[in-house]
């Protein structure tokens, strides 16, 4: 390594070992709206950044319910509009169903404008109904409401402390032909009405035309076609500009919340620059879908949800709950590989948000699940880690097959069901136990068909028991619990056949759990000030510039404020913006881009832990944007590939391992030609050079290392051949 090497690597941190002044320097002004920073600490307001106590509710707009007239049973397997809006949902929100359920986050259908076109594939009408295929980012779909019924949707949720989080969808537009410009609506794009352009005779490059992805590559996923889907070019600089634009305006109208559609079929680069503007204008929780069909590993999934900025829906767990739950294909020992795997892999793992079902695949219910089974998986989703996310009627033990049969309207809206007993009686407790937010998971005792689990978060326990097999019961023997001595009811009350009560004393005593049985024996004391530990389970938004905002979730970190700790150093005091014993906000320091560590030091002089991990907070180095690196004429050895390295901590600080990649050489160009789309600093010089790796055999560019001078705005290509 040159000497440069050196110093410039002292740009990026390694976690922990910053070598930061003990006090840290305000950053510099950057334009940011200043905000009161108060949400986090009034539990009445909800705060959009952390939703590890929540429960979110997964709601199809068009199925649900209707404002202007009610919606009646849906034709079977109708992908007509059905007539469910907004005013319906503001009316839930009123008659009281949601805060009845205890859900605290509804995610509706993207709530944009949509084709009108009515597609007939096979002789089967398609019509627009899941918001899946927009047309105007900037306007909303008036079958679902206008802006006024929007912000009255925002306002009913909010005053009941309930989040609104918005799907989102800008990898596409809607079907189109490349040969066939009265096809649908030929994947038109408007801009507040003003159109920008269509799919055929796109001169100006706004979208893509290589045709449709096989989903054999990630390349292919990415700048092919998603079916028969118009997909946008990111780095067009006004499709750029336009998802900023359109992002920005939902935001300003209140919402908590994005699930963005199809994450992996867009450049990450581009994401990671997408999501810094968001969270550079009103920060909010973030999660991606990006579908996988088995609990096996993805190591593509576990990096994009470690490194985008973005939280992921969690589909390995979830996949494998339905294994086991639902199809019993798979048992309870493998529910536990699933959970000790995915958090030593994913870093936040308490913020991935799990799921039974969704609208992309078979109801949890059908006729081969009993209705125990979806009460017993329900179980398990509320007190198991992440974020759990439940789809509309599961509480009503809908079902359905594929597509648009899941998706129908809901059939009640019944409030004595064991179901929605068992969601109202544990998202309640989601919110008081921190254990269940925030807690590491151990394992107590289990067999095929059974599981008993401890969440535990400092001195907040809950321990979790089910069997799943609804003929015999499963002995209990001999378990050790964090539980302190005492006796502890039932969180259920018996609805699920659980004991009434749990004695403890370090041991739990041996017990039958009955067939098809679970209970949740749990202890959230709140130890005194003096003693209780501060601890911190959740930093967000994953990343941001000098200057944003994180909140910082956890417990024990006292009524007085203390000092918040930022990679090791402490903030100054006007970076401290609220601070309560359990939620903390915070301003991002002017520091060096890299990763660091977010913790607390109380009032009392106590440093936090965080036992979940999760407390990490990648600090960008300034405002960012994407640029297509692309190399020519590099030819590799087998099982190499190209990545970029650079001066900035977005380029990896010029440690290899870090750099990023690897490029791709199919689609828009091709081998020995190479390419990917980077976020990094706007309007900076960076200092880069290409490489070759394989594992860890890296070879490296020739020659000084190339200089750039990003633009302040808009997107850049870099072209450069190999040295
Ligand atoms: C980055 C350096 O600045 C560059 O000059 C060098 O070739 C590579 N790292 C490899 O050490
Ligand atoms: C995933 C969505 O969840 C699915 O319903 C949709 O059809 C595709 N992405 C395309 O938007
Ligand atoms: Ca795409």
């Amino acid at each position: 390594m040159s000497d440069r090497n050196l110093t410039s690597s002292a740009v990026s941190r390694q976690p922990g070992t910053a070598a930061l002044p003990a006090r840290l320097p305000r950053p510099a002004p950057n334009g940011l709206p200043n905000s009161p920073g108060s949400k986090g600490s009034d539990p009445a307001i909800p705060d959009p950044l952390n939703y590890c106590s929540d429960v979110i509710y997964q709601i199809c707009t068009d199925r649900f319910a209707g404002g202007r007239f009610p919606l009646g049973a849906s034709p079977a397997g109708t992908k007509l509009y059905c007539g469910g809006d907004w005013p319906g949902l503001v009316g839930k929100l009123e008659d009281g169903y949601f805060s009845r359920l205890g859900v605290t986050a509804l995610w509706i259908s993207q709530p944009v404008d949509n084709i009108d076109a009515v597609v007939d594939y096979e002789g089967v009408k398609h019509t627009s109904y899941h918001g899946y295929w927009a047309r105007d980012f900037k306007r909303t779909n008036a079958r679902f409401g206008s802006f006024d019924d929007f912000r009255r949707l925002v306002a009913a949720a909010h005053d009941r402390g309930i989040k609104i989080v918005i799907d989102f969808a800008p990898n596409h537009t809607s079907p189109a032909m490349e040969t066939d410009p009265s096809f649908a609506e030929n994947g038109r794009l408007y801009d507040d009405g003003r159109l920008l352009g269509g799919y055929t005779g796109d001169a100006e490059g706004l979208f893509h035309h290589n045709g449709g992805t096989d989903f054999l590559t990630t390349e292919n996923d990415i700048y092919r076609n998603l079916y028969d889907m118009a997909d946008l070019n990111h780095l067009h600089p006004v499709i750029d500009r336009y998802f900023k634009e359109a992002i920005r305006l939902w935001l300003d109208l209140g919402i908590d919340g994005i699930r963005v559609d199809a994450v992996k079929h867009m450049p990450a680069g581009w994401q990671k620059n997408w999501l810094a503007s968001i969270y550079g204008c009103r920060p909010v929780f973030v999660f991606g879908e990006w579908f996988l069909g088995s609990p096996d590993a993805d190591p593509e999934h576990a990096k994009f949800a470690n490194k985008s900025g973005m939280s992921l829906l969690d589909f390995r767990l979830s996949q494998q709950v339905r294994r086991v739950f639902r199809d019993r294909t798979a048992t309870m020992y493998d529910l536990d590989e699933t959970i000790l795997a995915t958090v030593s892999d994913y870093e936040r793992a308490n913020s991935l948000v799990t799921f039974l079902d969704s609208h992309d695949m078979a109801r949890f219910k059908a006729d081969h699940v009993p209705d125990r089974s979806v009460e017993l998986a329900l179980v398990f989703l509320l007190t198991s880690r992440g974020v759990p996310a439940v789809y509309y009627g599961t509480e009503q033990y809908m079902s359905g097959e594929k597509d648009p049969h899941n998706r129908e309207t809901m059939r009640s809206f019944s409030e004595t069901t064991v179901a929605f007993r068992a969601i109202r009686t544990l998202a309640a407790l989601r919110r008081r136990n921190p254990a269940l937010a925030y807690g590491t998971t151990s394992r107590l005792s289990i067999g095929r068909d059974a599981y008993v689990f401890e969440r535990r978060f400092g001195s907040s326990v809950a321990v979790v028991a089910i069997n799943r097999d609804l003929e015999r019961s499963f002995p209990v023997r001999g378990i050790v619990s964090s539980l302190p001595t005492g006796l502890y009811p039932d969180a259920l009350e018996g609805l699920l056949g659980g004991r009434p009560t749990m004695s403890a004393d370090g041991r739990l005593p041996d017990f039958e759990l009955g067939p098809g049985a679970a209970a949740v024996w749990h202890d959230a004391r709140v130890a005194p000030p003096e003693e209780a530990e501060p601890l911190v389970g959740h930093v967000g938004p994953p990343m941001g510039r000098a200057g944003g905002e994180l909140a910082i979730g956890g417990s024990g970190f006292g009524p007085r404020p203390g000092a918040v700790l930022f990679g090791g150093a402490e903030l100054p005091d006007d970076h401290v913006l609220s601070w309560s014993d359990s939620a903390i906000r915070a301003r991002v320091p002017g520091v060096p881009g890299g990763r660091y560590e977010a913790g607390v030091r109380t009032a009392a002089g106590r440093e936090s832990r965080s036992p979940a991990g999760g407390g990490f907070f990648e600090v960008l180095s300034g405002e960012q944007m994407a640029v297509r690196f692309v190399v020519r004429r590099a030819w590799t050895e087998w099982g190499e590939n190209v990545f970029v390295a650079g001066d900035v901590s977005e380029l990896g600080g010029w440690n290899p391992e870090r750099a990023i990649g690897p490029f791709a050489n199919q689609v828009l160009f091709a081998y020995p030609d190479w390419y990917c789309d980077v976020s990094v600093p706007a309007g900076a010089e960076i200092r880069f050079k290409f490489l070759k790796r394989n594992g860890s055999s890296v070879r490296w560019e020739s020659g000084p290392d190339r200089r750039f001078r990003t633009p302040r705005s808009g997107t850049a290509t870099v072209t450069c051949d190999w040295r």
